[in-house]
């Protein structure tokens, strides 16, 4: 049967991990996808860039906007990065063009997901974006495949790999906070305004796009109560430890009377509990459903080989032609359901 020809814009930490797996497992992905997966075309600012990975067979575009629209490409995979601007546009030209969108941009769907939802819906094409929570770890098609017979009840995690590196840190060396911050920027794991990971934005993100998939709402960022870690002293962590609890920047959405809560921030959790146990950069989400109970995932929520996982997941996704959409999957009695932001006065 025709390849699934995909134009990748972005060929950063993300993109060209996902360039070497299409790379390294093309009779893979062929019998997983029932089509064979081929890139013929990739866009990013810097042509002359050594990328360590193999272009030569592959199409080059300057410009993602032209990326998005071509005639060869059935899939835009979008890998640039950024809450607005070139991200958005070429993800709604694409859709227009008739294309299929993947993309890992939490900012952008946290912000604009449902938008871009409606386009790709009322278009009758699919945006996924499975890469945008907690890297690698599959949490939403988890939710949206494996517990599609639970009504989710709640939503919460570990979702930053950066603030939890931070606080681990802390407390294993015994660091005071603005030390280990410099630390975590030295070895480059910062996002380029990391406000976002240490004023829990980034996480928060993610929380927004989760729970709006576990609730069938839209998607609120602004909903959520956000606490970063920039406060938490070594000292806090001291008192937390002797007390036999870790402090970890703990993502909680669930539905409650008043409607949808979101929560961000700094929570004390038992050191011997899997949230507890979590150290580094590594990220965990727990899901409890109204069936399974509750179901804890775990893994690398950054980097290269993980991302890139999650985006293939995506791509197969397509290739098989599984077209439901991610958001707007109802949950049981909460069809219509508000965030308490907008059902209290
Ligand atoms: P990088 O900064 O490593 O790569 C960004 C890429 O976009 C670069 O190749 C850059 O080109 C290209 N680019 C930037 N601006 C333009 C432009 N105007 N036109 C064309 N190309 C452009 O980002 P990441 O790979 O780390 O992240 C990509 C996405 O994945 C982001 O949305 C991020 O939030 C998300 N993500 C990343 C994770 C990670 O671990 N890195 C984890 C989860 C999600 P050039 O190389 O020439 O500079
Ligand atoms: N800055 C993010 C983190 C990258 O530390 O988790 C992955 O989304």
């Amino acid at each position: 049967s025709a390849p699934l020809r995909l134009g990748i814009a972005g060929l950063g930490t993300v993109g060209i991990g996902v360039v070497k797996i299409v790379q390294k497992h093309v009779d893979l992905l062929a019998a997983r996808s029932g089509r064979p997966i081929a890139i013929t075309a990739v866009s990013a600012r810097d042509r002359m860039k050594n990328r360590d990975a193999d272009l030569s067979a592959i199409t080059w575009v300057d410009d993602p906007m032209a990326l998005a629209v071509r005639d060869d490409v059935d899939v835009y995979v979008e890998l640039i990065g950024g809450d607005a601007g070139i991200a958005k546009d070429s993800i709604e030209a694409a859709l227009r063009a008739g294309k299929d969108v993947v993309t890992a941009n939490k900012a952008l769907l946290a912000v604009h997901g449902q938008e871009l939802a409606s386009l790709a819906e009322s278009l009758g094409r699919v945006i996924r974006f499975e890469a945008a929570v907690a890297g690698g770890i599959p949490v939403i098609k988890t939710m949206t495949e494996s517990l599609a017979g639970n009504g989710i009840t709640r939503v919460m995690g570990v979702m930053n790999g950066t603030c939890n590196y931070i606080l681990t840190r802390m407390e294993s060396a015994g660091l005071p906070y603005d030390t280990v911050f410099e630390e975590a920027r030295q070895l480059g794991y910062l996002e380029a305004d990391p406000t976002l990971d240490v004023g829990g934005i980034d996480a928060s993100h993610k929380l927004a796009i989760l729970s709006a998939i576990a609730f069938g709402t839209k998607v609120d960022f602004d909903g959520v109560e956000i606490e970063g870690i920039e406060r938490v002293s070594i000292d806090d962590i001291r008192r937390a430890h002797d007390m036999g609890y870790k402090i970890k920047l703990l993502g909680v959405a669930q539905m409650t009377a008043r409607g949808l809560e979101q929560r961000m921030s700094p929570c004390l959790v038992p050191a011997e509990s899997p949230l507890g146990q979590l150290h580094g950069g590594t990220n965990m989400v727990v899901i409890e459903g109204d069936s399974v109970g509750q179901i804890v995932l775990r893994g690398a929520g950054a980097g290269e080989g993980p991302t890139a996982s999650a985006v293939m997941s995506d791509i197969v996704e397509i290739a098989r032609g599984v077209r439901l959409p991610v958001f707007g999957q109802p949950a049981d009695g909460l069809k219509n359901a508000q965030p308490a932001r907008t059902a209290v006065p």
